[in-house]
């Protein structure tokens, strides 16, 4: 067991010294990743003692200085924990039973790997069936998924409950899916869940800078991600950018203005301008708008047109004043109450 702890370390201490040095570094940093998620297994089969526990904290804490740099190349972003992320993928809100499986197996079978679910979605257990049955490699699939606020009191068996729905071995990332009564003991709960390798990264949904400031200093593992309402109506121009400063990911939900307010955000002349300009789509458009700002964006959508069209971001490039003709669009506008 011993031996077990001092080999994990000195692994962990690698990937530290070695691993994530700066952007261009990232796709050859997924051999890394590799070796962290075997480290994890061990984890699974030996959970660590207090003392190494501390030890990789340590590592973490180190880490977290670093602003993650997405990679265009890999289209992904390697998070705090060491794990890569894919920057684009699949939200999975309001979709539910086939139409859920459906949408989940055509957004795989166009090169999509990173699919967003949660408890309260009501289909973790379609999401883990479309993967299941896709035929591509579960290490090169991400799911997301959260915890509710009405879970938090009994989060180590919630976190049970959506590996059994979810069934596909382990959660790429877990979330609190809003600030709640008892939310720090909930994320104690997730960092063991890391510790015991049902989790390999764990964040938060819906925390401000308020909440942060607050929460961040009742906790061991600095989270690897934050997803909270961004699109051109609603920038949290100061929130992105002091998250990112922690060494933490950002990602955006309703990248598309939510539904109901789609129609507004795709018809907004100034993207729909520059949307003309690129022979692109206005949702193209604002995806790339979020990817540059550095936000991972998981549009929700059960149109295969749609899922296919989400995808193809890579193959253009917004200047700076294109950024900046959809930065001054910010109208601090909210389209849901959380
Ligand atoms: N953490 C949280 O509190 C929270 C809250 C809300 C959402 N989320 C996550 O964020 C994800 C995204 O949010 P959302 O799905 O509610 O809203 P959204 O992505 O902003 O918008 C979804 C709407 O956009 C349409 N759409 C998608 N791609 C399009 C395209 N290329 N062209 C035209 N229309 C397109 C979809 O219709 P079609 O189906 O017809 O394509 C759907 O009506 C959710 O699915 C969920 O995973 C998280």
């Amino acid at each position: 067991m011993k031996n077990a702890i001092i080999i994990l370390a000195i692994a962990i201490m690698s990937f530290s010294l070695f691993g994530c040095s700066s952007a261009d570094d990232s796709y050859e940093n997924s051999a890394s990743s590799t070796e962290m998620a075997d480290d994890y297994s061990v984890e699974k089969e030996a959970p660590l003692a207090e003392d190494a526990r501390q030890d990789k904290t340590e590592v973490n804490k180190e880490e977290q200085t670093m602003i993650r740099q997405f990679n265009f190349e890999t289209k992904t972003v390697t998070l705090n924990s060491g794990y890569e992320m894919p920057i684009n993928g699949l939200g999975t809100y309001s979709l539910l039973d086939q139409e859920c499986i459906d949408a989940v197996t055509t957004a795989l079978k166009e090169g999509v790997r990173l699919i967003d679910t949660a408890n309260m979605y009501h289909n973790e257990a379609e999401v883990g069936k479309a993967v299941r049955e896709s035929g591509v490699p579960r290490e090169e699939i991400f799911v997301t998924t959260k915890l509710y606020p009405n879970q938090y009191a009994d989060a180590a068996n919630s976190i049970d409950e959506a590996l059994d729905k979810l069934d596909i071995e382990y959660i790429d990332l877990l979330l609190l899916h809003h600030p709640g009564t008892n939310d720090v003991e909930a994320y104690k709960a997730m960092e063991q869940a890391v510790v015991d390798g049902k989790v390999r990264s764990i964040g938060l949904s819906n925390w401000y800078i308020k909440e942060l400031e607050t929460f961040l200093p009742q906790i061991t593992i600095t989270p690897a991600l934050i997803q909270n309402e961004i699109h051109p109506y609603y920038q949290e121009n100061d929130v992105i950018p002091y998250i990112q400063d922690l060494g933490i990911v950002v990602q955006g939900w309703y990248p598309l203005g939510g539904r109901g307010y789609t129609a507004e955000l795709l018809g907004d002349e100034v993207i729909s301008q520059i949307a003309k300009a690129h022979g692109k789509s206005s949702a193209q458009i604002i995806l790339r708008w979020n990817l540059q700002k550095g936000v991972i964006v998981i549009p929700g959508s059960s149109n295969p047109d749609h899922i296919k069209e989400n995808t193809e971001l890579y193959d253009f490039e917004l200047t700076d004043d294109e950024m900046e003709q959809i930065n001054a669009l910010n109208r601090d506008e909210k389209h849901d109450w959380y």
